[in-house]
């Protein structure tokens, strides 16, 4: 079978908050181990927004804080385990290498804001969602990656 990574591409009005949330819901029940998410956009676009919505749904009830400091944080939930990185401030590639993206895809999910700065090292198979901001409390998603999304966003 030949495995297209941009399979599929679609644009979703999140016209609020609520909508943007459903959007996490429907990421979070797709999500299996192995899934790489990228969350991209500017600043104040709403990667943590979302990140924080899918992990919701997926049963996390502790605090999510943006990961903007740690780079990444761990969360085991119900179903699988999921890291939550944001690559702002990562230095350089060995950086990179010390925050275990392949052994976080090996155990479970991963969630990755400012994912431009990984330089290749994301998996071809990733989940992308670009956010834009078109108002005050507006978005519009650009979802792109494997067939199999789809079927869930
Ligand atoms: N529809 C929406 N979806 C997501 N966030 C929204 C929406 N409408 C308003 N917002 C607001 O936009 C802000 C998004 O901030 P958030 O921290 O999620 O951005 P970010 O993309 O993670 O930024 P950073 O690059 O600093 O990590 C929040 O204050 C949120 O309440
Ligand atoms: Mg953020």
């Amino acid at each position: 079978m030949s495995e297209d990574s941009q399979a599929f591409e679609r644009t979703t009005r999140l016209l609020d908050g609520a909508a943007t949330e459903a959007l996490g819901a429907r990421i979070a029940a797709g999500l299996d181990v192995g899934d790489a998410v990228a969350l991209e956009g500017d600043l104040g676009a709403g990667k943590t927004t979302l990140a924080r919505a899918i992990l919701r749904a997926l049963g996390v009830t502790e605090e999510v804080p943006s990961p903007t400091f740690t780079l990444v944080q761990e969360y085991e939930t119900p179903r699988l385990t999921v890291r939550h990185y944001d690559l702002y401030r990562i230095a350089n590639a060995r950086e990179m290498g010390e925050l275990g993206l392949d052994d976080a895809l090996d155990e479970g999910a991963a969630l990755i804001e400012w994912p431009e700065r990984a330089a290749g090292r994301l998996p071809a198979q990733t989940l992308h969602v670009a956010l834009s901001i078109t108002g005050p409390v507006s978005r519009d998603a650009k979802l792109s990656g494997p067939a199999k999304w789809a079927a869930h966003v």
